[in-house]
């Protein structure tokens, strides 16, 4: 009998499995949906409980939104998984959670607004877990919420990596606000030590959600990556590619470790000009083309 098993959350069915393969260890999915009055519902797919006790078992369960699933569902899905495991009587439990819903809440821009990221982790913390892993997390800082190992794991090798296998050439990096900034030089590095980054200045309305960009670059025959942690409506990147192009830009990959592309997104994006939207598997759609399973059996081997 194994001592390990993986659960593998509905929102992460193919990076779970990927990952139970790689480890070769058991896994065990569930059965989900939502009552009539709204409410979710999840259960472990296992018949005998007892293979569970005194065991390590690793939760992985994404939290973004998708078609058929709100983040709030899939956010009560995993605290679910965890509970179950905790009553069964696990004997370690290890929480993956690749994307982590409400990770952009985590300052107050307006008065009277929650910082919920904050909330999130603390529940999370009060189920009592061993050890915790999220991928890019918007903020890393939010992190310093659970008194656990918690480890915020760096997708951007892996991106660069995939890019530079399409063969990109004279590459810019394109952060399009001077929040991502940091995080688009780290990731510039993967390229090469010379690679160049620029910014464009992003603004956006705290009331309506509203993006203004500007800035002009030298982009002439250049391969732009424009990096960002989150696709989400695809306003920001639309913008940023936009400018990119009107700045001379040959090819434009936008790339973003979480491409939650909502609403218009993959219009917006392609619309304005890019060649190739780019993003992990911690969403599962058509722009998850770069796996972190590798990146994440690494850390649990
Ligand atoms: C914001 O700070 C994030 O890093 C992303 O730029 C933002 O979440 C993207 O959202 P959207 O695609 O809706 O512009």
């Amino acid at each position: 009998m194994s001592e390990r098993f993986l659960i593998v959350g509905p929102a992460s069915q193919l990076l779970g499995v990927k990952i139970a393969n790689g480890l070769r260890i058991p896994c065990i999915n569930t059965e989900f949906k939502t009552f009539p009055d709204g409410e979710n519902y999840l259960r472990l797919n296992l018949e005998d409980e007892t293979i569970l006790e005194g065991k390590e078992i690793i939760i992985v369960q994404s939290t973004g939104p998708s078609a058929n699933r709100d983040q709030n569902a899939r956010v009560f899905e995993l605290f679910m998984m965890i509970d179950a495991v905790k009553r069964i009587g696990a004997r370690k439990i290890i929480v993956i959670v690749p994307y982590l819903a409400y990770a952009r809440q985590d300052k107050i821009f307006r008065p009277g607004e929650s910082e919920f990221a904050k909330v999130i982790l603390q529940i999370i913390n009060s189920m009592n877990i061993d050890e915790f892993y999220v991928v890019d997390i918007h903020a890393p800082k939010t992190l310093e919420e659970l008194s656990c190992k918690a480890v915020n794991i760096d997708s951007m090798k892996l991106l660069a990596d995939y890019i530079k296998s399409l063969g990109a050439k004279d590459i810019v990096v394109v952060s399009p606000d001077k929040g991502a900034l940091e995080r688009s030089k780290a990731f510039a590095r993967h390229f090469g030590e010379k690679i160049p980054v620029d910014v464009f200045e992003k603004k956006r309305d705290v009331k309506t959600g509203e993006i203004t960009m500007s800035g002009e670059l030298s982009l002439e025959e250049k391969d732009v990556v424009i990096a960002d942690d989150i696709i989400a409506t695809g306003g920001t990147m639309a913008s940023a590619i936009k400018l990119s192009k009107e700045s001379g830009a040959k090819k434009i990959y936008a790339v973003a470790t979480h491409a939650l592309l909502l609403e218009n997104a993959k219009f917006r994006i392609l619309n304005a000009g890019a060649d190739e939207i780019i993003g992990t598997d911690s969403i599962d759609n058509e722009a998850s083309k770069v796996s972190l399973a590798k990146i994440i059996i690494d850390y649990l081997e």
